[in-house]
């Protein structure tokens, strides 16, 4: 049933171009929900986890593409958030599973005063059955504990929605290239084993992104700390000075997402800060980026032009990987962390 991989992590996130297909194939269901909707003031995602930096990427697109003022609040925390709440505000809850219980919480409180949309993976799970409308992501069952396909999956449903609310078509054709990107991200898979080997035994490890990497930086953390029990911490990039580069020093690794685009240089300039403090740099960019190359101790290089609005996918598929390969390597069943559930169903 695995498949022929040895866990189930390692299976689902080779299916990720297929879980992004296939999501992809909803996009007729997503426009028939966006023609139902009035007109909205505001979005507000909510979610736990890995959900949350789908959420946090989704800020990103619809002020961008849609142009809507848009928050990202824990479901943990919505309760103490709620309050500006009205029939103009649409809630977007983001759940793989669709029984998380801060989440059930939330669209329970929020289905009493705005238009509630859940996107989930469990069909007919209850925040399917709560929410005013709903969409499927399309990535199969995970049996995995580490959310990996779902995330993608999640992603490329927040992309269509947003895409269809902005009527933008140039973006509606050029998603169907990602699925392509992200096969050629899992042939990097060799050269990450070889990294997680050299990094196995660290005690800290920082990610750093900017912009549309920020939340992928978030994520390659999270997955870090459940299936290797190392700490691992994301950082807008920008905020190293504010506190973090303090605990830079040598040999600390820290890994940066560094794609092409607006927010590149900047990025550069952090990796060039922690690199000047002894940091090991594992890198995330551009075959093209000889200046990024120079200083990183290691890079994971994308063969593909991946402007940075689109860079989310792919660039997640490298961090997912190096987590697994560093579980196996320290002997961590990646499948079956200790302490966590596949399925969160306490507050
Ligand atoms: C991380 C992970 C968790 C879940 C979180 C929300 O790999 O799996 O952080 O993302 O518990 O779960 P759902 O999406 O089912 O609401």
């Amino acid at each position: 049933e695995k498949g022929g991989y040895d866990h189930f992590m390692l299976k689902e996130i080779h299916e990720e171009p297929d879980a992004v297909k296939k999501t992809i194939m909803e996009v007729s269901d997503i426009k028939k929900v966006v023609e139902k909707f009035p007109k909205f003031n505001r979005i507000c995602f909510v979610a736990c986890g890995t959900s949350y930096h789908a959420s946090m990427i989704g800020k990103y697109l619809f002020e961008g593409i849609v142009g809507i003022p848009t928050d990202v609040i824990l479901a943990s925390e919505f309760e103490f958030s709620a309050g500006a709440l009205d029939e103009k505000t649409l809630v977007i809850f983001i759940s793989q599973s669709g029984e998380t219980a801060d989440t059930l919480k939330a669209l329970r409180t929020a289905n009493e005063k705005a238009e509630t949309l859940a996107i989930v993976n469990v069909l007919g799970s209850t925040a399917t059955r709560e929410a005013d409308h709903v969409l499927y992501t399309r990535a199969g069952p995970e049996i995995g504990v580490a959310a990996t396909k779902t995330y993608v999956s999640q992603l490329t449903c927040i992309y269509l929605l947003a895409i269809c609310m902005g009527q933008n078509e140039k973006l509606l054709e050029e998603i169907h290239k990602i699925p392509e990107y992200m096969k050629n991200a899992l042939e990097k898979e060799d050269q990450i084993k070889d990294i997680a080997k050299k990094y196995k035994d660290a005690k800290d490890f920082f990610f750093i992104g900017r912009g549309f990497s920020y939340p992928t930086a978030m994520e390659g953390a999270l997955k870090l700390k459940e299936i290797t029990y190392i700490h691992g911490e994301g950082y807008a990039a920008g905020e190293l000075k504010h506190g973090p580069l303090a605990l830079i020093e040598d040999n600390v690794p820290v890994v940066a997402v560094v794609p092409p685009g607006e927010s590149h240089d900047r990025t550069l300039g952090n990796v060039q800060e922690v690199k000047a403090r002894g940091a090991s740099v594992i890198a995330l960019g551009s075959c093209n980026d000889a200046v990024l190359r120079s200083e990183s101790n290691d890079i994971i290089e994308f063969e593909d032009e991946i402007r940075d609005l689109w860079s989310p996918l792919p660039y997640v598929v490298p961090l997912q990987l190096l987590s697994y390969y560093m579980s196996v390597e320290r002997g961590i069943d990646p499948d079956k962390p200790k302490n966590l559930a596949k399925c969160v169903t306490v507050e």
